[in-house]
């Protein structure tokens, strides 16, 4: 156990713990987005797929347990990054421009916190009813037509979106790099591999709340 405490007090052992909790909450991101595009389908696909999810109230309790996991472990690993740092440099540059760093990476942790706030209306909005009295329970296609009536709410998601997938871009291509598994290379392929990862997360999500707002979906 001592050896796993050390693993967690050093530095990179903080970044290999981000990196993993980072790669299971991209595979729930993949497959809720893969899982959303059901609508497309139409109700029953949706209600079917909801039925699915429900085989097993132990499975699916397991599976809301270990997301749980995963998502503090990224937060707290996160934090304490970001105290580290700032530790190492107590005073700032008193001039800072930034060469390499794009605009994804200055405003990961910006982002990270806009997304957390998000998951919490999300839940409060699809999955509990805090925020929306028209959800009924095991009716996801209902539950998503109806709840994207309004257009700040589609607003809302359509930003989030984007705010995901400029994270997911630049935490891929920093995980790549925590885990060792990127080449020396002026244009790596696992950069383009993590855009066309927040790409399709991105496009995949954003199209259900536009399609109801367009109609489309009803
Ligand atoms: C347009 C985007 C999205 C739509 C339309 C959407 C839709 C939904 C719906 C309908 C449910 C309820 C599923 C059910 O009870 O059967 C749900 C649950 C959930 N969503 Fe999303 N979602 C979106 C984006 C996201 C994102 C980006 C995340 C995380 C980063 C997320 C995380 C969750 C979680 C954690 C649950 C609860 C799952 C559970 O029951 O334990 N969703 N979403």
């Amino acid at each position: 156990m001592s050896w796993l405490l050390r693993f967690w007090d050093s530095t990179i052992g903080k970044k290999v713990v981000m990196a993993v909790s980072g790669i299971g909450l991209m595979g729930f991101v993949f497959i809720h987005m893969a899982g959303n595009l059901q609508m497309f389908l139409g109700a029953d696909a949706m209600h079917k797929y909801a039925v699915l999810l429900r085989t097993s109230e132990e499975l699916l309790w397991v599976a809301r347990i270990g997301l749980i996991v995963m998502a503090v472990l990224h937060v707290v690993s996160a934090v304490q990054l970001t105290r580290i740092n700032a530790a190492a440099r107590p005073v700032g540059y008193a001039k800072r421009e930034p060469q390499v760093s794009t605009f994804a990476s200055r405003y990961l942790r910006v982002g990270g916190v806009f997304l957390l706030l998000f998951i919490v209306y999300h839940l409060g909005h699809m999955t509990t009813g805090w925020f929306n009295e028209s959800l009924v329970h095991l009716q996801p296609y209902g539950n998503v037509v109806l709840g994207f009536q309004s257009p700040w709410i589609v607003l809302f998601y359509v930003v989030a979106m984007a705010v995901l997938g400029l994270h997911l871009f630049h935490g891929a291509w920093a995980g790549f790099r925590t885990l060792g598994l990127q080449k020396r290379s002026p244009s790596p392929l696992q950069r383009s591999l993590a855009l066309g990862f927040a790409v399709i997360v991105w496009a995949g999500f954003t199209v259900v709340p536009v399609a109801v707002f367009l109609g489309i979906l009803n």
